[in-house]
């Protein structure tokens, strides 16, 4: 939104809510904007009906836009998060540490104890943000992904408790 539209028709603020197979093509839109290999609706229908997952979509306002995504995926106790996104113009605003929060609550009630996650090397914001949430490294796997131009690029793998 530019800046005059976005002084008349502010923000609203987040609203979270537990993903549904009929949330894919949102999911997948958010997917899209985020990361140079995109997972497609039907990759999103498939993983949001597998009963393994869980995923808490946040959209602008309760009947707004899909503003940002995560989704993990794992068996009792332990679990991964597969993918997590906001979008471009939502980013640095904590939204992404709101879906991380709100999955934790989410999987230490449903009796989950670790959670697990790979991130690329490079992508400082993820980092931070898996920092910030008390996730610790304990791996790192080189070459593990390629980054958009083809280069090798390696893979953090890391850890948080909770529970
Ligand atoms: C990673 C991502 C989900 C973070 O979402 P977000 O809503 O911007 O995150 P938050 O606003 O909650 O910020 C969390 C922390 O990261 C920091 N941060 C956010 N963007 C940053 C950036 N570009 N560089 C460095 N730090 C950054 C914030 O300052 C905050 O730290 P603080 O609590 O010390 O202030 C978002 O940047 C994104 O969608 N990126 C593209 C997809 C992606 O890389 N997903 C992760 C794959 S593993």
């Amino acid at each position: 939104m530019s800046g005059l539209l976005s002084r008349f028709f502010p923000d609203r603020p987040p609203a979270l809510r537990v993903a549904t197979s009929r949330d894919a093509a949102a999911l997948a839109g958010l997917h899209a904007g985020a990361f140079h290999i995109a997972w497609d609706a039907a990759e999103f229908e498939r993983l949001l009906a597998d009963r393994l997952s869980l995923a808490f979509l946040a959209t602008d306002g309760p009947q707004g836009a899909p503003i940002g995504f995560i989704l993990t995926r794992g068996v009792l106790p332990e679990t991964e998060i597969l993918s997590v996104a906001v979008a471009p113009r939502w980013r640095g605003r904590g939204l992404g540490r709101q879906l991380v929060e709100a999955v934790f609550g989410r999987l230490a009630a449903e009796g989950y104890t670790t959670v697990f996650l790979e991130v690329e090397e490079g992508n400082a914001a993820a980092r931070k943000l898996y920092a910030r949430a008390g996730f610790r490294e304990i791996g790192r796997r080189s070459g593990y992904y390629r980054t958009q131009g083809g280069v090798p690029a390696a893979a953090l793998t890391m850890r948080r408790d909770i529970a």
